[in-house]
């Protein structure tokens, strides 16, 4: 049993395979005590705090602090009672040990498919004189060294209250030696590496843009130790399963323990509760890896793949496709769309997508955000013929929405001005020339529901792109009370989790891929719903190198949307060759975009080998396991390799990002996750390698020449 409790003295372990996480009652309080590699069971696990016991509050380590009495660091929560105080005293009332896993109501979270693979632990707190009570929920996956966390906030009182502040979590280390990665950018830059030593104050990252994790700084941080790599040392993944404004804390104290918080942002929130009613948090995904930030990757995708991704897309290969946007923008008509499906066709394309501009009035981004009825003037025969027209040429047929917007100028917007976020007798402030619905409100999501339905359920579509393309501003709804205008944010994500799934699951075989301008909204939230997501506009192979390598620091290569595009590319007008275009891209869920009409004879021949190339090694991509060899964020040299769970077959990508004079050539590269007593030969060669040669000396690399240069090897187990 992976949860045991020792009653005699108030302690909980949580034991995964490889991982141990404990905790003990103490005067009522959860203390922390220990979370790290696995220990066995034992009745004496009390030692680990022993001489802090008789301590004040502000030195204990603490599983969900409170705020007032004493501890002067960040609090998990915080609550406004109706007499004016801030102050509750939450303390231990009772547990209970529950086989498997429960879904969190309305918000998405990990699952699992048998009770076996989970135990959760459920640690109720009350606070007497306000009747307000809190659930603590620890579920351990069996297989996997991670804890999914949450808080479920019950109010059993008579006066109604207001939360300010109820983080999922809250983990308090005994020491201070960390270094914190985290990932930062914006449009066109997501997901940037970042690494830096912690020391006494605090660090925070949050989003406070309501609609979206953002760009700009992504609902995940790992704490590491100075000498931890992709392969060695300790890691600490703390990942929310949340969309909107979040926010991420870690605290040094002047005593040299850290706290690490997350969860929704306190900053402009807060949540009335009334007798009888509860407040759910998001849920944090917590991984420990004893072997390297590589590990702790890995954990994360095998879990989110397979136990936060839903739905029958979840275990298929995903169809390669050609985007029209950066071949057409608004420019398009059927005929240059169905000369598109042709030459995919030829090419090997499975599947085109038909992005902005399709719909109401629009030819640019001014217009018809709302209006989702064809543009005749641009289709004047209709969708439903253009889809037929594309699938006859044996292409499946896929569809851009923005369904969370409207533009001031549409017809929606004339019939209904108050059916956007917006504050009464302000302005109300364009960005994109769009506004954002109030997805708080049922009525409009009832709206939106039936106008998508309506084309999903008439027109052949295969897929759908769910964009979103600007955050919230002056927030506030139409329908919402005056005390629960600071709900509103929380509120419209709650609406849109509600609408996904209800979309969702009515067309179940639908593949929907998200985007927010790129990758704003590139979060396990979105995946619970959609299981792959736009990384982002910037289509340039060597920007991408980067992108995509911190993406995964999270998120599994299944869940990557990637492009070809043309050169010079639209965001930074580099030059790069089409093979490393598609060797780049073929790290990702493989596509065009690009206007591949206009293509030379040679350049189809290149493109017709990478598409066949990529469904061969599509499966092994989308489900293998992924190892970081040499990080874009660190060297000229960029390498990667995915690897099939029985270390049979692997694919190695080797980038080269700039020529360099007078070096000896780098010639061989060291591999990870293969056998080493497995003997692999290198395809398209006579050579065979031992796994250990692979492993420890390096795979041979030929010489490169030139700018942005590239190579993918395919080793085949010959045992
Ligand atoms: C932003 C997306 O990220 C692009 O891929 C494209 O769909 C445009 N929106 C269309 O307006």
């Amino acid at each position: 049993m992976p949860i045991y409790y020792h009653q005699n003295n108030g302690v909980f372990h949580l034991q995964s395979k490889g991982m141990s996480y404990i905790f003990q009652i103490i005067n009522g309080y959860p203390v922390h005590l220990y979370w790290g590699k696995k220990l066995k069971d034992t009745n004496h696990f009390e030692y680990l705090i022993q001489g802090m016991k008789n301590e004040t509050i502000d030195r204990l380590p603490q599983e969900y602090p409170q705020y007032g009495s004493g501890d002067f660091r960040h609090p998990a929560y915080q609550v406004h009672l109706e007499d004016g105080s801030r102050i509750t005293e939450m303390v231990y009332k009772e547990h209970r040990i529950l086989k498997g896993k429960h879904g969190l109501t309305g918000l998405p979270a990990t699952y699992v498919e048998s009770e076996n693979e989970a135990e959760t632990l459920k640690i109720h707190l009350i606070d007497s004189y306000s009747g307000l009570s809190i659930a603590l929920t620890y579920t351990l996956f069996e297989n996997e060294n991670v804890i999914a966390r949450s808080v479920e906030f019950t109010h059993a009182g008579t006066s109604p209250l207001r939360i300010l502040r109820a983080l999922s979590s809250s983990v308090d280390f005994h020491d201070s030696d960390y270094q914190v990665i985290y990932l930062s950018g914006a449009s066109r830059r997501e997901r940037q590496l970042q690494r830096k030593k912690i020391g006494p104050g605090s660090f925070s990252m949050e989003s406070r843009r309501g609609n979206a994790s953002s760009h700009h700084l992504n609902p995940f941080l790992a704490v590491v130790h100075p000498d931890t790599t992709e392969v060695h040392g300790e890691a600490f993944g703390f990942s929310l399963v949340y969309s909107g404004s979040f926010k991420a804390e870690v605290e040094v104290d002047p005593f040299f323990s850290t706290r690490i918080s997350m969860g929704i942002n306190p900053f402009d929130f807060s949540w009335q509760l009334n007798p009888g009613e509860r407040f759910q948090t998001p849920e944090v995904v917590m991984v420990y890896s004893s072997e390297g930030i590589g590990e702790m990757s890995r954990t994360y995708h095998r879990l989110y793949r397979t136990r936060l991704c839903r739905g029958v897309f979840r275990d298929k290969e995903r169809p390669i496709l050609v985007n029209n946007w950066e071949a057409t923008y608004f420019d398009f008509d059927e005929e240059k769309i169905v000369a598109i499906a042709q030459t995919g066709k030829e090419l090997g394309i499975e599947l085109l997508v038909l992005d902005d501009g399709w719909f109401g009035n629009r030819n640019d981004d001014t217009t018809s955000l709302g209006d989702w009825n064809v543009h005749y003037k641009k289709l004047p025969n209709g969708l439903k013929h253009l889809a037929s027209k594309v699938n006859q040429e044996g292409l499946q047929f896929g569809l851009w929405f923005e369904p969370e917007m409207i533009s001031p100028d549409s017809d929606l917007y004339r019939k209904h001005p108050d059916w956007c976020i917006h504050v009464p007798h302000r302005r109300r402030t364009e960005f994109r020339n769009q506004l954002v619905l109030d997805y708080s409100r049922e009525d409009v999501r009832e709206y939106i529901f039936h106008a998508i339905s309506n084309i999903l359920s008439t027109v052949p579509i295969s897929y759908v792109k769910w964009d979103m393309n600007r955050n919230l501003m002056e927030i506030g709804s139409a329908t919402a009370q005056s005390s629960q205008q600071q709900e509103v944010a929380h509120r419209y994500i709650l609406g849109l989790y509600d609408l996904l799934e209800k979309i969702t699951t009515t067309f179940p075989n639908i593949l929907f891929e998200g985007c927010a301008g790129g990758g704003g909204r590139f979060d396990p939230g979105i995946l619970y719903y959609m299981p792959q997501i736009w990384t982002s506009d910037n289509t340039d192979a060597i920007e991408r190198l980067k992108i995509q390598y911190g993406t995964s620091l999270v998120y599994p290569v299944s869940t990557m949307g990637s492009h070809v595009s043309a050169i010079p590319n639209h965001q930074v007008h580099r030059i790069t060759p089409l093979l490393t275009r598609g060797n780049v891209t073929m790290s990702g869920n493989f596509g065009y975009e690009l206007d591949i009409t206009e293509m030379t004879i040679d350049e189809k021949k290149t493109v017709k080998e990478q598409i066949s190339l990529y469904k061969e090694i599509r499966s092994v991509i989308q489900k293998g396991d992924l190892y970081r060899l040499k990080s874009p964020f660190e060297e000229n040299e960029v390498a990667w390799m995915f690897v099939t769970p029985d270390q049979k077959e692997a694919i190695v990508f080797y980038f080269k990002v700039l020529a360099e004079a007078n070096m000896l050539p780098k010639n061989r590269l060291k591999l990870l996750g293969l056998h080493p007593d497995y003997q692999y030969k290198l395809q398209g060669t006579n050579n065979s390698y031992n796994g250990d040669q692979l492993l420890y000396a390096g795979l041979p690399l030929p010489p490169l020449e030139g700018d942005f240069q590239s190579k993918i090897f395919r080793l085949r187990s010959l045992d």
